[in-house]
């Protein structure tokens, strides 16, 4: 089988308040999205990138000018239906069911190829697929009216990252039978009976959400 990566890049990253698609905001003297696709850029068992644009998106080719990577403008009203969208175009371009999608969220930017090679390596020979993700390392609280409701045991749960790396003869239909609400391929694959692996991931390759992410992030990757 081959292995292709996914990349959902047509959310309106409201929370992020960076005037515009958090994934085109500038970084480290690159747009967010151009660190995702040179890290992805360097996995070498990797046959192709398809990232998943907004149907209305004008920026990607201006901001991102030199990518090997495909693009298809088939995002949708959220993550699941870009990413069951992208892997439709991905069939289209050739992919078979037995080949391995890996979904990487356009916006952890700071990804490393070598995490994506840990992914594959403990994956290849799973029945299943799995996904990056790390133990809890804060308590949780359920909330309620601003107080709190109860405190969750935190013991024996993990925060999923992504890639979340899964053939896509199973992603294809469990994305499509879980809707919208899903958010993250791995919880539709569990409904259908499934157990994904987990494989950890590292504290580094956290999601630009809110507005201190990005200074972070320039920090980190300036750093390197
Ligand atoms: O909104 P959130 O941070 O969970 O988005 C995760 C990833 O999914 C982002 O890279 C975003 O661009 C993408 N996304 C998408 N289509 C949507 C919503 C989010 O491709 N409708």
């Amino acid at each position: 089988p081959r292995l292709f990566a996914l990349v959902p890049c047509a959310g309106v990253g409201e929370r992020a308040g960076a005037g515009g698609p958090k994934q085109y905001a500038p970084l480290a003297g690159r747009p967010l999205v151009g660190h995702t696709l040179a890290a992805l850029a360097q996995v070498s068992r990797l046959s192709g990138v398809l990232v998943v644009l907004s149907p209305d998106d004008t920026q990607f080719e201006q901001v991102v000018p030199q990518t090997s990577a495909w693009v298809e403008r088939v995002g949708g009203a959220s993550r699941a239906a870009s990413v069951a969208n992208g892997l439709a175009a991905l069939q289209a371009r050739g992919a078979q069911p037995h080949d391995w999608v890996l979904v990487h969220d356009a916006a952890r930017c700071l990804l490393r190829p070598e995490w994506v090679d840990h992914l594959i390596d403990a994956c290849l020979d799973d029945e299943v697929g799995g996904l990056l993700a790390l133990p809890l390392a804060d308590t949780l609280k359920h909330e309620v009216d601003g107080r709190v409701d109860t405190t969750l045991d935190r013991g024996g749960k993990w925060q999923a990252q992504t890639p979340q790396m899964f053939r896509l003869g199973l992603l294809r239909p469990a994305l499509v039978q879980a809707g919208d609400a899903v958010t993250d391929e791995a919880s539709a694959v569990e409904a259908l009976g499934h157990r994904p692996k987990l494989v950890r991931g590292a504290l580094e390759n956290f999601k630009i959400t809110y507005p201190p992410d990005f200074e972070l992030a320039a920090r980190l990757l300036t750093s390197r």
